[in-house]
């Protein structure tokens, strides 16, 4: 690992590719130690948290990376037809061998055949052969044990929208190449014609072939069960939930202008919608800038309370509105966000229902300039680059230029001497301009020329003002006299 000596000697990396990237999640988020360690009580104790900061320093990330080191999800949540009365489906929750259960059950028809049997592709999607090497293995083994890829991980899911994009795949098993139950296709049978097959993996290296008629037979069973997953059981377990409008957060049930009728209609359980705090259940449920959820406040509260809500028709005028499924669960660590003038506006039970179950905090804005702690923002220079995975690493002068506009910008914008600042969204900003710099003059690696060019050319709308103008009072006045002028045909003055 880098040692930074002496100002900004980069010790001995030759670039930011020499920086390992901690692969635990918690890891990755630098100078937020104290939350770091709520957190991880947070996951032991199920506790609730409040993170309070400006933006950019990481409140999502450490609520994300909270998600990320909870345990799978283990249920799975249906709504059933209910015979009785179709406007109260009914509600069923199932674990993993329970499922697992029904998917052995559920198919009596078509042949067995062994994974070496089918066809790559379909070994492949279903989970047991490596996308890499091809060696067959068992859906549960994430990992080939031959070559050591992750079966899963080719996918870029959430990459760009998440910091943990790589790890997420490997710990939650999602993301479009997951171990599906079953995998169809289709082939040209003797008769020249073209017919569906459905292979569904059936557990120890086996799996069951079936042809159009066989599959007919289940697709009846199926919607003679009549049922629709809510909240499938292979989820991600965390739910970004900001700005989220009543239906979206509280869940709902869709209009049907054909009013469930038998033959052209929607069947209530088929129009039955969760919300955020269901998809929440058995996970985090994160909302940022939380006092602008309002009213909508006093219902996460009693979610909290509860870990239980019904989910019914919202719009009083839809025929969905008569429409109620029971008590689905949402059993969720909650986070909230906000920044500091904005805490007065948060709901008072909920916030004491927050620090009566969990914690507040305040997130850093800056770090002591030390070396560990240079030594952690080379780490986020390095993460930054392998993520972006369009820019060049940073050179070490490109680095030490970085980790320089880190220490400037802990004085100018928080007033701290001997600090390095933790504002990594817009440093992160800085970092990437200078990565497109790099490429356009086709340099191996982003140098410290790329770094100033880029300080220079990422400055805030309001900075570019005064250097233009003098202050922004300067520039908005003349803003008005060059529209004054143009009113006047212009004839005006200015
Ligand atoms: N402490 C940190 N450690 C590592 N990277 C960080 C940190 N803070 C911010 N970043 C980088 O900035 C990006 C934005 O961070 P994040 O979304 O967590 O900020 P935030 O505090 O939630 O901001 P906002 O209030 O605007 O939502 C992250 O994806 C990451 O790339
Ligand atoms: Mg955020």
């Amino acid at each position: 690992m880098a040692s930074p000596v002496d100002g900004i000697h980069l010790g001995d990396i030759e670039s930011t590719k020499d920086v390992k990237i901690p692969k635990e999640p918690i890891d990755r988020i630098i100078g937020q130690d104290h939350a770091i360690n709520k957190v991880k009580s947070a996951i032991k104790q199920r506790r609730n948290l409040l993170l309070v900061g400006p933006p950019g320093i990481g409140k999502s990330m450490v609520a994300q990376a909270l998600a990320l080191n909870m345990s799978k999800p283990t249920q799975e949540i249906r709504v059933l037809h209910n015979p009785e009365n179709p406007e109260k489906p009914i509600l069923e929750m199932i674990n993993k061998e329970e499922l697992n259960k029904e998917l052995k059950t559920h198919s009596i028809r078509g042949f067995i055949v062994s994974v070496r049997e089918v066809p790559s592709f379909v070994a492949e999607q279903l989970g047991c052969r490596c996308i890499s090497c091809g060696e067959i293995s068992d859906i549960s083994e994430d990992i080939c044990l031959k070559c050591g890829t992750n079966k899963y991980s080719k996918v870029s899911w959430g990459k760009r929208n998440t910091p943990f994009g790589d790890i997420i795949t490997e710990i939650f098993e999602i993301g479009t190449i997951r171990p599906q139950r079953e995998v169809r296709t289709t082939k040209i049978g003797r008769d020249g014609r073209e017919t569906i097959v459905v292979y569904q993996y059936v557990g120890e290296g086996q799996i069951r072939v079936m042809d159009q008629s066989d599959f007919g037979d289940i697709k009846e069973t199926e919607d003679k069960k009549q049922m629709k997953i809510i909240i499938p059981i292979d989820r991600f377990p965390f739910v970004h939930a900001t700005g989220a409008s009543e239906t979206e957060l509280l869940g709902d049930v869709r209009h049907d202008p054909y009013g469930s009728h038998p033959e052209i209609g929607t069947p209530a359980y088929k129009r039955v919608i969760p919300g955020a705090i269901h998809e929440a259940h058995e996970g985090v449920l994160f909302i940022d800038e939380l006092p602008h959820m309002e009213y909508l406040q006093s219902y996460i509260l009693t979610a909290m309370q509860e870990k239980k809500f019904s989910i019914t028709g919202r719009n009083p005028h839809s025929a969905g509105a008569s429409v109620k499924v029971n008590d689905v669960p949402c059993d969720f660590i909650f986070v909230g966000a906000c920044n500091i003038e904005d805490i007065g506006k948060i709901l008072p039970p909920l916030r004491s229902r927050i620090l009566g179950n969990g914690y507040e905090i305040l997130l850093e804005t800056d770090m002591e300039d030390n070396e560990k702690n240079r030594c952690r923002l080379l780490q986020f220079i390095a993460q930054e680059i392998e993520r972006d995975g369009r820019i060049p690493h940073a050179s070490r002068e490109g680095a030490g230029m970085i980790i320089k506009e880190a220490m400037r910008r802990a004085f100018d914008l928080d007033g701290k001497r001997n600090r390095l600042t933790l504002r990594l969204r817009d440093l992160g900003g800085v970092l990437r301009l200078a990565g497109d710099l790099a490429i356009i003059d086709a340099s191996e690696l982003i140098e410290a020329d790329h770094v100033k060019n880029s300080i220079k050319d990422s400055k805030p709308i309001e900075h570019q003002i005064r250097e233009r103008y003098g202050s922004m009072w300067e520039g908005a006045q003349r803003d008005r006299s060059v529209q004054f002028k143009q009113n006047k045909g212009d004839k005006g003055y200015l």
